[in-house]
């Protein structure tokens, strides 16, 4: 498994957002997360394809783009032109789910789909083979700073299960409350991709706790893959 950090700009300051950015990159992030928000879907407002173009030009991590709102269909091809690499959509809003996916992948980006707490893992069982990621909310959608649902940690091993029973090795990627003590929760369970927001930029040091969040995640990771290569001896 490969552990990836992708710190979310929603818990930066707005204002010196280069800034964040390039201590996040520093540390390490391998992604940098964004969250877009209609004020429909979720009961907040954020950003939009102007943002992620500005984004783009200061940085060379990959924008992992949260699309938490309806229709997004409609946006997509302006999220991709200003240089998204990975979008992420809602199960939740979407009844062509397969139409959606495919839109993403024709624009030459990965394909996440998410699914909020209360949205069963069963909903992803007819394009488990087609997703290149999922995106498993841990919190109810629309805000930084909340607390892990602990009842999504037997979510994450359940989507892990149903990948692999449909041979798709899709990594899990799982958004918040995930800090230095709940990381280690989520990758035991099967995630790969952590996003992060108050936990790296409400931080003093959002350098520093990009690495921290990633040694934390690692001693989970070594576990779990020795856990699983044991299992593959026996
Ligand atoms: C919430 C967003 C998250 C958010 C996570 O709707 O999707 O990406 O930024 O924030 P933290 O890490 O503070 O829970
Ligand atoms: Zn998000």
């Amino acid at each position: 498994m490969s552990l990836r950090i992708a710190p979310s700009i929603l818990a930066a300051d707005f204002a010196a957002l280069g800034a964040c950015i390039a201590a996040a990159e520093r540390g390490g992030a391998d992604l940098i997360h964004v969250d877009v928000m209609d004020g429909h879907f979720v009961p907040n407002l954020t950003v939009g394809p102007p943002l992620v173009a500005s984004i783009r030009r200061v940085t060379n991590v990959p924008l992992d783009v949260h699309l938490m709102i309806e229709d997004p269909d409609r946006f997509i091809p302006a999220f991709a032109e200003a240089g998204a690499a990975l979008i992420s959509v809602h199960v939740e809003v979407l009844p062509h789910l397969n139409r959606t996916i495919a839109l993403i992948k024709e624009l030459g980006l990965k394909a996440g789909v998410a699914l909020t707490p209360s949205t069963p893992v069963g909903s992803l069982e007819e394009v488990a083979a087609d997703v290149d990621f999922v995106l498993v909310m841990t919190v109810n959608p629309g805000f930084g700073g909340q607390t892990y649902i602990r009842r999504s940690t037997s979510k994450v091993r359940a989507v892990r299960e149903l990948l692999d029973g449909a041979g798709n090795p899709a990594p899990i990627e799982v958004d918040g409350g995930i800090d230095k003590r709940t990381i280690g929760e989520v990758v035991s369970a099967g995630a790969e991709w952590i996003v992060a927001g108050s936990s790296v930029f409400h931080s003093p040091d959002p350098e520093a706790a990009v690495r921290a969040l990633r040694a934390a995640g690692e001693v989970a990771a070594d576990r779990r893959l020795q856990a699983r290569s044991g299992r593959r001896d026996a």
